[in-house]
């Protein structure tokens, strides 16, 4: 089966919010003016209860089946993310975002409109049976929204049983689908290293302690983690992507600085990289005499998919796009904050097709709107399948 047919009536509708949605971004917590927008339409729909607030500024859903209940699952979750990116948007688009320095460029506006218009359409029909809980999330981008709506009480105030995730996938073709079972993206740690030498004439270096020389040994030994620490097998990167040090040529700089970003796919391995990183950098210390201060910061755990609701969300995303809609994905290094979700509760998430775009978190970048029926019928199905009565 393909689509839902009224999927295809509802599209100029959902890319209508997309729109208005995309016209409009805000950041992290402080997206007011689309959580309203969410919750008017959710009222509109008629959906049973509308709870706003849940994480600052997360909205709920919950839609209730006219079919008996039947079966294990009575509560299905599904989430999409709000926020946009503090990005200047150069897509020259009629809709382009109305505030300067801010884009959707994640394509959370898509995924928003899409979990509206299967709201709508589960409002209206309500054929299946349970409940279906619509989660709108803040703070995805760095902000873990996903954990300040869990931590308000999410998962136990509506019952919910499973949830599921969705994101669109650039370079995909639009209607294919793409997912894996176990860790689908990584988890994320940032360090900031401080480091303290002894400042000097750049002629004079046997008085001092070179902070740019630590900073060097200190990033030669971090980049040794992965190639001779962890299993070749095992997936680890570390990249510090910021060196600050000195303002003069003839001035040995009595302080340096380094920031970094960790990806690793498994908590076992994300341990370990840690460890070395804090051992590393005590011993170049003790090598060199400088005072070298780490932060090891752990933001996003890794975001691991359950297998069988991964082959479940399979099976429904192969019913929409055809047989050979749905690809097997290595998983991705970038993270994603669904993985709070996942840890509370069984799901999937899943990759739906962004055809030819420019890449997430790029200026030029646009949700599809082609893609709008394929994502809300995904949304639709894995709803009526899963509590079929
Ligand atoms: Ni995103």
């Amino acid at each position: 089966m393909p689509i839902v047919n009224r999927v295809a009536d509802l599209q100029p509708d959902i890319q209508a919010w997309r729109r208005e949605i995309h016209q409009h971004p805000e950041l992290l917590y402080d997206v007011h003016r689309t959580a309203a927008f969410v919750a008017d339409k959710l009222r509109e729909f008629g959906c049973d209860e509308v709870v706003t607030g849940i994480g600052k500024t997360g909205v709920v859903g919950v839609i209730k089946g006219k079919k008996p209940a039947n079966g294990d699952l009575k509560v299905i979750g599904l989430r999409a993310d709000m926020d946009a990116l503090p990005i200047e948007e150069e897509t020259n688009l009629p809709y382009a975002s109305k505030t300067s320095g801010k884009m959707h460029a994640c394509g959370h506006d898509g995924h928003t409109a899409m979990l509206l218009g299967a709201a709508r359409y589960l409002a209206e029909t309500r054929n299946f049976a349970g409940t279906t809980v619509v989660i709108f999330q803040p703070a995805e981008e760095g902000g873990a929204g996903a954990a300040a709506m869990i931590k308000d009480g999410l998962m136990d105030r509506f019952g919910i049983e499973q949830v599921y995730g969705m994101h669109n996938g650039p370079g995909i073709p639009v209607g294919q689908f793409a997912i894996r079972t176990g860790p689908i993206m990584a988890a994320t740690d940032a360090i900031d290293i401080k480091i303290e030498g002894h400042g000097g004439h750049a002629a004079r270096p046997h008085k001092c302690i070179d902070s740019v020389l630590v900073g060097a040994q200190v990033i030669n030994g971090l980049q040794s983690i992965v190639s001779r620490t962890i299993d070749p097998l095992d997936s680890a990167v570390i990249s510090i992507c910021e060196f600050h040090a000195g303002n003069a040529r003839n001035v040995i700089p009595q302080t340096a600085e380094l920031r970094g970003t960790i990806r690793t796919l498994t908590e076992e391995v994300r341990g370990l990289v840690e460890k070395r990183v804090r051992e590393v950098v005590a011993g170049v210390a003790q090598m060199t005499g400088a005072r070298i201060d780490l932060v090891y910061e752990r933001g996003y755990p890794v975001t691991v998919n359950h297998a069988a609701q991964t082959e479940f969300a399979t099976r429904v995303a192969k019913e929409i796009g055809g047989e050979g809609a749905v690809g097997e994905m290595p998983p991705m290094m970038g993270a994603e904050d669904f993985s709070y979700m996942l840890e509370a509760r069984p799901g999937a998430f899943i990759f739906c097709g962004n055809g030819n775009s420019a890449g997430l978190h790029h200026p030029a970048y646009n949700f599809n709107d082609e893609a709008i029926v394929y994502g809300t019928s995904y949304w639709i199905k894995l709803v009526e399948n899963s509590m079929a009565a």
